[in-house]
């Protein structure tokens, strides 16, 4: 890489990403954008000439983290400048989107705040932030409006003018790959539709180029990202309008990806082409995440989700009807205002009734801004915490049960970095699970089978087949 520093020094970067996989795919995007600019990735805040906090706004919990971290960031810039050097703060993602100017308020040190859909104006950003910071002269005291903010939603999409992924954006032969971006539903909980935009679909075409471009960096496997991955629609090469069935049928055609996975779902927007395509495309995988929030109807009105529980568990029937082996993972939310125990009842109940192979499980955070925080009757935090510990028990219990199962089988494994102990490798089964087995570092990337030996509550262990070819399992799953 070209070193564009005068003192013959590479510049470096540490970028730190709180909450959902759009921001993982985001973090790296901010890496490809960085780098012709010299800037090298760099393990830790003390290393680095800039950090950015790539920043989660979904509960309260999340955003708070962020003025902490930036506490911290505050007293090393201090002491940077104290001997003369500095370091350049910058908060992307959502709580710069939502909160803006106020983070600036907060926090003085900071120096950039940009929003999510305007990662490709980073260099310029930088640019007018290298000016300011003289002007600013930081010395910790508040100094309001000194930071360069950038919270627009272009016209423009980013994707246009953000680089074209490369290996760098390939970690142990898996990429992330943004199709759609917002959101529309308004469900009355979330922050998403303020801090994400209107619902985008990224055009066929483009999703298509970067998806070969992936593969040919060394990606075995894609995951399609989306706020509402499901809702993707957009003009195919056949000029007709394609759903998100017809984009796998076609990424699945690419020649050495072998397996995809796609990643966040609404049950409003499973179709029956959708369910098929679980059915005929071996390469997607047996997993889907389908949050549902709660199983009580009258709940899942007051969160404005448009559907009620039998249209969850019907979807759920045809999905095993067409793939027998798929798992589902869900996400849950306790303490709706409003939720009784009746309410709480309902969805312990489709809980028990469904089974899920894992879940991620909330307490309603009230959210400034969304309709949820106007509502009455908000529940007690102790009864969350009770309501929360209820529901984890059971899918706790169920995810052990699940994996359980898979004890005694042989399952290809994608190996994704080395396990805690020395000699062992970590990867992910075909159902997301962590398998840890002996083995080195050159399976790395690579699917191996697994004959499964033992289960735990979040993991597996097992022993690598040998004298099998591991992609006649893949292609047979
Ligand atoms: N409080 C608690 N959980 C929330 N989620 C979204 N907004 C809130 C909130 N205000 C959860 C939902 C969503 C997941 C990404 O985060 O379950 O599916
Ligand atoms: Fe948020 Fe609902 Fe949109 Fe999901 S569907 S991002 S929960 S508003």
């Amino acid at each position: 890489m070209k070193d564009v520093r005068t003192d013959g020094q590479r510049k470096r970067v540490f970028i730190r990403t709180y909450g959902c996989q759009m921001n993982v795919y985001d973090s790296d995007r901010m890496a490809d954008v960085l780098r012709p600019l010299g800037y090298a990735l760099s393990e830790s805040p003390e290393q680095a000439d800039l950090v950015v906090l790539n920043t989660c706004h979904i509960r309260e919990r999340a955003s708070e983290k962020v003025y902490s971290e930036l506490g911290r960031l505050r007293d090393l810039k201090l002491e940077r400048r104290r001997d003369g050097a500095d370091l350049t703060i910058a908060v992307a993602g959502c709580v710069a989107q939502a909160e803006g100017e106020e983070i600036v308020q907060r926090q003085p040190a900071v120096d950039i705040v940009v929003g999510p859909q305007a990662y490709h104006r980073l260099p310029e950003l930088l640019a007018r932030a290298a000016r300011k910071s003289d002007e600013r002269r930081f010395d910790g005291q508040r100094r309001p409006g000194a930071g360069v903010l950038d919270t627009e939603f272009p016209a423009e999409s980013k994707f246009d003018h953000l680089p074209a992924p490369s290996e760098a954006d390939v970690r142990a032969g898996s990429a992330f790959l943004s199709i759609q971006e917002g959101c529309d539903k308004f469900c009355t909980f979330c922050v998403v539709p303020y801090t994400r935009g209107a619902e985008y679909s990224r055009p066929a075409v483009a999703v298509l180029q970067e998806a070969r471009s992936l593969v040919a960096a060394g990606a075995i496997e894609l995951t399609l990202l989306g706020q509402n991955v499901n809702a993707w629609h957009g003009e195919g090469a056949d000029g007709s309008t394609w759903g998100l069935a017809r984009l796998i049928r076609e990424i699945a055609e690419i020649e050495g990806l072998v397996r995809i996975r796609y990643t966040t779902s609404h049950p409003r927007d499973m179709d029956d082409a959708l369910i098929a395509v679980h059915g005929d495309v071996p390469q997607l995988m047996p997993y889907l995440h389908l949050p549902v929030q709660s199983g009580s109807d009258r709940i899942l009105d007051a969160m404005n989700r448009g559907h009620g529980r039998d249209h969850f568990r019907r979807l759920v029937d045809r999905l095993r009807g067409v793939r027998p082996d798929l798992a589902l993972s869900s996400d849950f939310i306790v303490g709706f205002p409003g939720e009784s125990d009746a309410d709480f009842d309902d969805t312990m109940r489709l809980v028990d009734e469904t089974g899920f192979a894992s879940a991620y499980t909330f307490k309603y955070s009230r959210r400034p801004g969304t309709p949820g925080a106007a509502l009455g009757d908000q529940l007690d935090e102790s009864l969350k915490t009770a309501r929360l510990a209820a529901l984890q028990s059971l899918l706790g219990t169920q995810q052990r049960a699940f994996n359980d199962s898979k004890v005694g089988t042989i399952v290809p494994v994608l190996f994704a970095e080395a396990g805690r102990k020395p000699g062992q490798v970590l990867g992910k089964s075909p159902w997301l699970q962590s398998v840890y087995v002996e083995g080195d570092a050159g399976m790395i990337g690579s699917i191996v089978d697994v004959r499964l030996r033992a289960a735990y509550a979040l993991s597996l262990t097992g022993e690598v087949v040998t004298g099998q070819s591991p992609s006649r399992f893949e292609a047979a799953a």
